[in-house]
């Protein structure tokens, strides 16, 4: 069966470094659950060229929201990157996804692990009823390079979720350095955001990097959390960008 695309404008490309861009988009009525990704896509040299990006704005926001990096050598976010207000952008009509809060169970705090832009989809559920009746805490773990690439922040901080940034490559003020897999193994992610990260009280959704995702569930399994499946509950819930 051919995909089914809706074209959209775009009403507005925000740059936030070099490489880290927030493209708002109108005109693509979709419905989706937050957490939940889209297919989006443009034509190049007569090719169609889509890519599977998550919403950041909540599912009552008709503006559809995206974040993206530049992977130089890739063939659709360096053009994603240069569009312009008043652009033409194709949406999918399927948004789909499971890194969704009615996948996960119950438990006292809930972890929202990412790296780089794999913050996009927390940001769409952090922005929703849900989280703020379902869990006592909420905790943001955000981690990049440089602390110029802490996007978004004033927007989490908004939301009353405890915010825990980490920077690898410099060292920034107000942030964790070095990697979240080892700041959890020696305590100091726990120490940052006051809560303990465990099988009795946590669950984790993870977003981004696909070897931070395998080293964070290491982590976690060190401490009795193991994956959450439908029919054997557990504590993680994950999702890859790539
Ligand atoms: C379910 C899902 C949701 C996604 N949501 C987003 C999103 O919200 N924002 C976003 O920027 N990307 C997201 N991605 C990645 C996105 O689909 C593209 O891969 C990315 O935009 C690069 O596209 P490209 O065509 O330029 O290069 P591609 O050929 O797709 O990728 C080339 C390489 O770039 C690296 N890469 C890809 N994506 C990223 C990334 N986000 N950060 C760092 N390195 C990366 C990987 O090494 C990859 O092999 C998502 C992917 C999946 C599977
Ligand atoms: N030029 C290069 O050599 C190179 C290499 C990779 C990616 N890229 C490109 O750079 C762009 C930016 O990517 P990005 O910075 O958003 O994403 P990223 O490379 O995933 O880095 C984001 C954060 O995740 C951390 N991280 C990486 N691997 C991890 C792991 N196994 N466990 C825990 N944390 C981990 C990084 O720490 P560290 O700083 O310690 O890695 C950094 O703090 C992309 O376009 C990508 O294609 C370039």
């Amino acid at each position: 069966m051919s995909e089914k695309w809706l074209t959209g404008k775009v009403v507005e490309n925000r740059h936030w470094t070099d490489t880290l861009f927030s493209l708002r988009v109108e005109g693509a009525p979709l419905g989706f659950r937050a957490g939940q990704f889209v297919r989006i896509a443009l034509d190049i040299e007569g090719q169609r060229v889509a890519r599977a990006f998550s919403f950041v704005n909540p599912p009552d926001d008709p503006v559809l929201e995206f974040y993206g990096v530049i992977v130089p050598e890739g063939p659709l976010s360096p053009r994603l990157a240069r569009l312009r207000p008043g652009d033409a952008l194709d949406v999918a009509s399927n948004p789909a996804g499971f890194l969704v809060l009615s996948e996960v169970p119950d438990a006292e705090t809930l972890w929202l692990i990412s790296t780089g832009t794999g913050l996009a989809p927390f940001l769409s559920i952090l922005r929703t009823p849900e989280p703020w009746t379902r869990f006592r805490n909420v905790v943001v773990v955000h981690a990049v390079r440089y602390a110029r690439e802490l996007a978004y922040r004033d927007l989490i901080q908004r939301t009353g979720a405890r915010y825990v940034s980490f920077v690898s490559r410099e060292a920034a003020p107000g942030s964790l350095a070095g990697r979240i897999p080892a700041a959890i193994a020696d305590g100091r992610l726990e120490a940052a955001a006051g809560l303990p990260l465990s099988a009795a009280t946590a669950h984790a959704m993870l977003c981004g990097n696909p070897q931070m995702l395998k080293d964070v569930q290491a982590a976690l399994a060190a401490r009795g959390m193991r994956k959450h499946r439908r029919r054997v509950p557990g504590h993680i819930t994950v999702e890859s960008f790539w």
